[in-house]
């Protein structure tokens, strides 16, 4: 008997697929077109098949590629060694909203946004904002500490979890840690699985930590002739003494795709205008006297840094669509043209030099860049375009040195090579640029005790 056949008398048939349509389903994400099929697609129900499937393809030497919304842009969720992908959509239940504790306990498949919502509904607030808020999973945030706008003055994911029901490769079902605001007991196991990828266990259960909803926000767009002066202004606003609750950039050309595809537009002026980039910029708080005074002082900021016009969004419907076009921005590139997604991250003061640097680069290599995101805490989104380059150029060694010439400023400026999307599989070869060989021995080594036989999505961090 095959292996497949073992598991379908192990779990039922009701949770092993394996028909073309959904192998297919199952094989690619949102990272450019990459396309692995598994063997087999799990959607297990319940904490004990997780841990039986587990069990079996740990004794079996069998690969599982761990699954959320299939949202990653770094190609985490690929089971590049065929086997199992384990696909968490049906662990969807809240399982409870601790009022009395600012606490909640979720299973890893429910959506950002579901939780977002259900906590907003009791007036708690859950910062993390990834961009595909409405459609990826809490878990999924956890394999790579998503981040989003909001984490300039919240922070990521790996702020907001207390606790993890982990199953280990061998099949056994821990707890990471305590359901406590303080943990001083031991190594910090949770934080070592967030962020992780999916290549030290199977994250079932998050006990997150909440805040108090703050009650006001207000939200400005400001338009800038050159890009290297709305970065300039970001490290200013903080001089100035005000912490923004996101400030995010978005290159022109960011904004013409969006409105080409979506009809979504900022300003129809933006050519006769010269505009290159915008800013923008919302605060957040309880007093709506301290908000208007800290806008007042942005706008002061902006002013001096050149911004060639600052509007106020006005209304709810009005914020709901600036925040659209950003938000949407990947997508609406994507159907422009396929991409690589750099996801660099520098100290943000240096966020000008790691622009100037990115579009140099690009005329050298030949590429057209679209550079937007959480310039706030110096995390910029560089989506590289194919366009009409061949495929010997896109996957050749000149673009990749273009890429290697890119991670290795970012280091220079004091940063890394992933803010916030992780490494997965199309980074992996980059890893170089910005750790030693002892990072990458240390990190193996814990790869080793949490999954001796490395089943746990194989082919991922490392070469
Ligand atoms: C964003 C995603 C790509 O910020 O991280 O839009
Ligand atoms: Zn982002």
């Amino acid at each position: 008997m095959d292996w497949v056949q073992e598991l379908v008398n192990l779990v039922g048939d009701k949770i092993i697929s394996v028909d073309k349509e959904t192998l297919t389903a199952y094989a690619s994400d949102y990272t450019e077109d990459l396309v692995h099929l598994p063997d087999v697609v799990a959607k297990p129900t319940t904490v004990e098949e997780v841990s039986s499937i587990l069990r079996y393809c740990n004794a079996n030497g069998i690969p599982v590629t761990p699954r959320g919304a299939g949202t990653g842009l770094s190609g985490g969720s690929l089971p590049t060694h065929g086997g199992v992908s384990l696909s968490m959509e049906k662990f969807n239940k809240i399982l409870d909203i601790d009022e009395a504790n600012f606490q909640a306990t979720v299973e890893s498949g429910v959506i950002n946004e579901t939780f977002q919502q259900a906590v907003k509904e009791r007036g708690l607030f859950y910062p993390p904002d990834p961009a595909s808020k409405g459609s990826c999973f809490l878990g999924g945030n956890i394999a790579h500490s998503s981040g989003g706008p909001k984490a300039l003055k919240y922070g990521t994911t790996k702020d907001y979890v207390l606790n993890l029901e982990v199953v280990m490769a061998n099949g056994e079902i821990i707890w990471t840690g305590a359901d406590t605001l303080k943990n001083s007991t031991g190594y910090n196991l949770t934080q070592l699985i967030i962020g992780s990828e999916g290549t030290l266990g199977v994250v079932t259960k998050i006990v997150f930590k909440l805040l108090p909803l703050p009650k006001h926000d207000l939200l400005m767009l400001a338009k800038f002739g050159s890009i290297e002066d709305a970065c300039k202004a970001v490290p200013q606003i903080f001089i100035n003494g005000i912490s923004p609750s996101a400030i995010e950039l978005m290159e022109r050309n960011a904004v013409e795709y969006v409105t080409k595809h979506s009809g979504l537009s900022l300003d129809p002026s933006q050519q006769e205008m010269g505009i290159k980039a915008y800013l923008l910029i919302e605060v957040d708080g309880n007093d709506m006297e301290q908000l208007f005074s800290d806008c007042e002082g942005i706008n002061e900021v902006l002013e001096a840094n050149n911004a060639l016009e600052v509007q106020f969004a006005d209304t709810a419907e009005q914020k709901e669509r600036l925040w659209k076009i950003r938000r949407t921005i990947g997508e609406m590139v994507k159907l422009h043209s396929i991409y690589k997604e750099e996801d660099t991250v520098v100290k943000r003061a240096n966020l000008p030099a790691l622009m100037h640097g990115v579009k140099a680069i690009g005329k050298d290599c030949g590429f057209e860049s679209v550079c937007y995101g959480h310039a706030g805490d110096g995390n910029l989104h560089i989506n590289i375009l194919k366009g009409e380059m061949s495929d010997e150029h896109w996957d050749g060694p000149h673009l990749e040195e273009g890429i290697r010439k890119i991670f290795r400023l970012c280091k220079k400026l004091g940063g890394t090579i992933s803010g916030e999307h992780g490494i997965g599989l199309v980074q992996k070869k980059y890893m170089n640029e910005v750790l030693e060989p002892i990072h990458i021995e240390l990190m193996k080594g814990i790869k080793k005790t949490f999954d001796p036989k490395g089943i746990l999505n194989p082919g991922k961090i490392w070469e």
